[in-house]
């Protein structure tokens, strides 16, 4: 933002409502620290300390600037895990389900990814579209062309944002534009893995799309990746939809199920991002746990294309790493707010009750849990990136109008979850730098 190196070392006191997750309010009294009157300290980009403005108020240099959002809710920025960049100028493509919606728009959209130009331009406008959201963090995914994941590696650098994604890796059952081979996906991947895995804030994600448009050796090809490179991510999708899950137990007749077919080439692990996990038996919902894999639940894009409900009583009992995605453009919006009011409403039909301190967390704190990356986001730990955002309680009339009659703190942000949208979204830092002042 500022050029002067004074500036850069200067430390910013940012005053507001605070609010974070130390862990998940599901399973524990102490989850969450907020503070009515609270600020959070931040020098060189990083969290200094966050808590009670008058108890921190002397730790607050003589020559910090101070940033007055009183009346503002201040949490750590949304972390978004499953979101298809290269979906972004698709978004809300009629269509019957999920196998008619890939061939009919999915693909010859991703298809103008090959153009390095292009991709450039889409991962520019996603990225803002992102911070418009709040969302300060992601784990993308890009196209099977090397050179749409280093677009949107380029343009969140640029923007100095943590970021994961990988090229997606498919040779089977799509069509011949966009087919890699176990030899050229593994070597893609591999060369964009040395340049950009753990480049400042962008980390890679080793990305078969999913088990249908992969061969056994291109699966195995991705198995050996994630042996060389053992602190990648990794990402795909599972058990989405009844069909596609039909189609996986005809393809592979040896696996026990659809998740048990990535497990046999070694992809559950720690950083391992599972999309979807609708139709999950107790024995995968038990290995996936144990495992250390993560789940990103994706409500609007499984209301949208009628994939099914994800099963939150289930993932409870078993304590499985559940995180919350847009996964755009299956998914319909960009906002966590309304992939939160989605994800209470598919978990009302299951009767579960998802609180809006849960959706929070999950939004937050949880997807730094699932990615390892606690001592860096999703939380204003201390020496944490100070990623954050502030919420406008009086974004629009009729979220001022409810957010005056709430009287606790679970029903404010129950407001937000079930108003919200990118209008609530006052404003966004980016390692403590203000990173989006919407337009008024
Ligand atoms: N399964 C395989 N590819 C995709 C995709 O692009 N979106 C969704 N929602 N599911 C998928
Ligand atoms: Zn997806």
């Amino acid at each position: 933002m500022t050029t002067n190196p004074k500036t850069d070392s200067l430390t910013r006191a940012i005053r507001g409502r605070v609010l974070h997750f130390l862990r998940d309010p599901q399973f524990h009294e102490d989850a969450y620290q907020y503070w009515d009157d609270g600020v959070l300290i931040v020098t060189n980009g990083r969290i200094a300390a966050a808590g009670d403005y008058t108890q921190l108020a002397a730790r607050i240099p003589a020559d910090a600037e101070i940033v007055d959002h009183r009346g503002k809710l201040i949490v750590p920025g949304f972390i978004d895990t499953h979101v298809h960049y290269p979906q972004t100028d698709m978004i809300a493509s009629p269509s019957p389900g999920l196998l008619h919606w890939l061939e009919t728009y999915t693909f010859p959209e991703e298809r103008r990814f090959a153009d390095p130009d292009y991709a450039r331009g889409v991962a520019g406008f996603f990225t803002e579209e992102l911070l418009r959201n709040g969302t300060t963090s992601a784990v993308v995914w890009s196209t099977v062309h090397k050179a749409s994941a280093e677009a949107l590696f380029a343009e969140s650098e640029a923007r100095n944002l943590r970021m994961v994604t990988g090229k997606v890796m498919m040779d089977r059952n799509c069509p011949e534009f966009l087919r890699d081979t176990a030899e050229t996906g593994a070597r893609d991947s591999a060369d964009l893995l040395s340049r950009w895995h753990n480049k400042g804030r962008l980390a890679y994600a080793i990305t078969p799309r999913f088990a249908p448009t992969s061969t056994e050796a291109q699966l195995a090809a991705c198995g050996e990746l994630a042996r060389a490179y053992p602190d990648a991510f990794i990402q795909t999708h599972v058990a989405e939809n009844r069909d596609e899950v039909k189609w996986v137990a005809e393809l592979f007749p040896d696996a026990r199920s659809y998740l048990d077919v990535y497990d046999r080439y070694g992809l559950l692990r720690p950083g391992a991002m599972y999309g979807h996990a609708i139709y999950l038996d107790q024995d995968d919902r038990r290995r996936l746990a144990d495992s250390g894999a993560a789940v990103a639940h994706c409500p609007t894009s499984n209301l949208f294309l009628g994939s099914g409900f994800y099963d939150f009583h289930q993932s409870d009992a078993n304590r499985l790493n559940v995180t919350l995605a847009t996964d755009v453009g299956g998914g319909t919006s960009f906002s966590m707010f309304r992939t939160m009011n989605a994800a209470h409403k598919v978990a009302r039909m299951g009767g579960y009750y998802l609180t809006a301190l849960r959706m929070f967390y999950l939004a937050t704190r949880a997807a730094a849990e699932a990615l390892g990356w606690t001592d860096r986001v999703g939380s204003f730990s201390v020496g944490c990136e100070a990623d954050f955002i502030v919420l406008d309680p009086k974004a629009t009339p009729l979220i001022a109008r409810r957010s005056n009659r709430s009287e606790t703190l679970e029903e404010e942000l129950f407001a937000f979850a079930m108003l919200g949208d990118d209008r609530v979204i006052d404003s966004v830092y980016v390692m403590g730098e203000a990173a989006h002042v919407p337009a008024a």
